[in-house]
């Protein structure tokens, strides 16, 4: 296999959880250039609709579904659809997330409850069901959107209810992989630093100042910087590759 073709995602079949907008909807337009046909799932169908359209004149197939990731029986819907669709399921990006600041003493059950239960408990929920799939046809690949936020407490702001649900998607993400290596499937994960996403965005431009201060590059990364990651670790080009959470900060944690 030469080098290039490694990377080629011709005929694969990939769910992009959160993929109308920001990050998601940039990866999901890099696995279809790579060559796959996507899923894009998310809470907003127009969204999700409307990225879909944009995989289609890539010349790929796509399919837009609404999909709270929270919810146990939209993903086993989730499932069944692309299943009926698709006829398989071969790449998985858990990329569906919700941030927010408040310090610890003033954070509520809830809102603890509403950032785990998207951004660990929802990886949780589409690996179990897709996994299911990928364990019958014995050949997946999925990556987990991580954080650098998993390995750190972030600042100026607090979040550690957003960090904690990072730092268990990266120990999830290695467990799986110990778990599936015998079904062969991979499982790894991507921890962006900050990017330019509408997330990111409404901090306001002091924050983005700030945190681009916090890199070496000295920037804040734009969302199309993480296409070739995600198609690298859904590629045979990561065939040996599985338990890694990459991180593509601008050198954030080096320093
Ligand atoms: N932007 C950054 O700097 C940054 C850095 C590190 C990690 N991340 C991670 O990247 C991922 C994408 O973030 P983003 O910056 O593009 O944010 P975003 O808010 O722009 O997009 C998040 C997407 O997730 C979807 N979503 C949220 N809750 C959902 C649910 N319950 N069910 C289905 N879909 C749901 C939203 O509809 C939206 O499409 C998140 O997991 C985030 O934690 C982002």
């Amino acid at each position: 296999m030469s080098v290039l073709s490694m990377f080629d995602l011709t005929g694969e079949k990939a769910i992009v959880t959160g993929g109308g907008q920001g990050l998601g909807r940039e990866l999901a337009l890099g696995l279809a250039e790579a060559g796959a046909d996507v899923a894009v799932v998310q809470r907003n169908l127009e969204l999700a609709q409307k990225a879909a359209e944009d995989i289609r004149k890539l010349g790929r197939e796509a399919i837009a579904l609404r999909v709270d990731v929270r919810q146990p029986a939209d993903v086993e819907n989730m499932v069944t659809q692309v299943k009926k669709e698709f006829g398989r399921i071969d790449i998985l990006v858990n990329n569906a997330g919700v941030s927010g600041w408040i310090r610890a003493e003033e954070l509520s059950f809830e809102e603890w409850n509403r950032v785990i239960s998207t951004n660990l408990t929802g990886v949780f929920l589409n690996c179990k069901y897709v996994g299911q799939e990928m364990i019958a046809q014995r050949k997946g690949s999925i990556v987990n959107i991580s954080s650098i936020s998993g390995f750190l407490a972030n600042h100026p702001q607090e979040q550690s209810h957003y960090n904690a649900s990072k730092g268990g998607v990266n120990t999830f993400t290695k467990c799986l992989a110990y778990e599936w290596a015998k079904h062969n499937i991979r499982v790894n994960a991507i921890a962006p630093g900050f990017v330019g996403t509408p997330m990111l965005k409404e901090a306001g431009d002091k924050m983005l100042k700030e945190w681009a201060s916090l890199n070496v590059q000295k920037r804040i990364g734009d969302p199309s910087e993480l296409k070739g990651v995600v198609v690298f670790l859904a590629s045979a080009a990561a065939s040996y590759i599985t338990g890694h959470v990459l991180i593509a900060d601008g050198g954030y944690v080096i320093w």
